[in-house]
């Protein structure tokens, strides 16, 4: 028997993201969003209220929940601000590979003193010549005693530069390919690390998105994730797991749209009536709210697949590139209903559509989740 009726807890989270997102994200969005910058309070307000580090088990310092009640949440966060909900969902990002491929002692070492402060983290596997080809970087990780080095340039990374943990991909065997790529954990006062150029983005301002520069950077051979050579599965592991969250995050984009534009279209009268009595406008409606539902139903259906333990290649991939592809069109058609006025920044919804578009492209091109989605048909 399917249900979607949520748990009792499942509620009372929604509710905290719901009203937390009203509360301390709505009023700043816009601000943040011109000033293209982190609102640092939200953030260490998120981390008391206990919306930070959702994936992280409890005894570790996290919230200790499953991938739905996380998707739960960042529907409401990003219905908010998509640019601060991805502050916080890089964390989950950059997490990811220490909870699927760490060893107990580095959990223990690494999570709670990470945990208990507000702090950000990062996940650094894009570079300037391997974005969606992510096996072609070139980040070097040379064994030297006790230690690694590592040189190499990431780009669009984001928190990086300003956050605490670094989740760093390098080749520690360049012949090896794909298997010679290896996964590290690069703590963010380390020498030889630091931010790069911080980028100006069409949309999700209030987002971090920056270089990252390793200059013989030294960590410990205790550092590497897994095995040499497992950095790439890692990688691709994470990936599986958090694009259902991004997917979610374009839901909550996705809703706000048209929340906002049907509380518009009741208001706005032309010729005497108000828009919504045109059935042109309702059709809209329709599509986009039928469009929304839809969404969260793959991305609900994937984290679900997930928590149970079951492969969900396919269905990650189809929860993030449906549901991005859902906030592209649903945001495009709400600036429509809004008119002249939708174009305007005094309104809300030319940011959802400038937001939106970053959802088709990172975590994975939405022509990479087809290649992913057609892949797993044909196997
Ligand atoms: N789970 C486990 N293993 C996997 C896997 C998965 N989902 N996908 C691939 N692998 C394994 C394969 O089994 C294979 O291993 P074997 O050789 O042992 O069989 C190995 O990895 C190589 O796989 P492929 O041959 O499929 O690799 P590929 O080079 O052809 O491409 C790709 C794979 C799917 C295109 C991959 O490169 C990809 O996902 N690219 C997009 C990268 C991406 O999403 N980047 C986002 C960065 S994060 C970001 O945007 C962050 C931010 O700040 C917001």
């Amino acid at each position: 028997m399917i249900s979607f009726k949520l748990t009792e807890e499942q509620e009372q989270i929604r509710q905290l993201a719901r009203s937390f997102a009203a509360r301390e994200i709505i009023p700043i969005a816009a601000e943040y969003d011109e000033r293209e910058e982190i609102p640092w309070h939200v953030v260490e307000k998120a981390h008391e209220v206990g919306l930070m580090n959702l994936g992280v088990p409890v005894e570790y310092g996290g919230q200790g929940l499953d991938l739905l009640t996380g998707a739960i949440v960042a529907e409401e966060l990003a219905y908010g601000c998509l640019g601060i909900n991805g502050t916080f969902g890089a964390n989950e990002l950059a997490l990811t590979p220490l909870l699927l491929a760490g060893t107990p002692e580095q959990k223990a070492k690494f999570l709670p003193p990470f945990c208990a402060r507000p702090q950000l983290a990062a996940f650094c596997l894009t570079e300037p010549n391997a974005g969606s080809d992510a096996g072609a970087i070139t980040t070097s990780a040379r064994p030297e005693g006790d230690e690694y080095v590592i040189n190499g340039q990431k780009c669009f990374i984001t928190n990086g530069g300003v956050a605490a943990l670094y989740t760093v991909f390098a080749k520690t065997d360049p012949a090896r390919g794909l298997k010679g790529i290896s996964a590290f954990l690069v703590p963010g006062d380390t020498p030889g690390l630091r931010g790069g150029k911080k980028e100006k983005k069409m949309g999700d301002r209030a987002s971090h998105v920056a270089e990252v520069i390793l200059e013989d950077v030294r960590v410990p051979r205790e550092n590497l994730l897994g095995k040499e050579g497992d950095g790439f599965k890692i990688a691709m592991m994470t990936l599986d797991r958090t694009r259902p969250g991004v997917g979610a995050a374009a839901v909550g984009v996705a809703r706000r749209a048209l929340e906002e534009a049907i509380k518009y279209a009741k208001q706005r009268v032309q010729f005497g009536q108000p828009i919504a009595a045109n059935q042109a406008i309702q059709f809209m409606l329709a599509d986009m709210a039928m469009k929304v539902e839809a969404a969260r139903g793959l991305v609900w259906k994937a984290c679900w697949m997930l928590d149970q333990g079951l492969p969900a290649t396919k269905e990650s991939a189809m929860a993030k590139c449906f549901a991005a592809d859902v906030a592209m069109s649903v945001t495009t058609d709400a600036v429509q209903i809004f008119g002249g006025y939708g174009y305007m920044r005094e309104y809300p919804v030319e940011k959802l559509m400038r937001d939106a578009k970053i959802l088709q492209i990172y975590e994975g091109t939405n022509q990479i989740q087809r290649l992913v989605i057609g892949r797993e048909l044909l196997r």
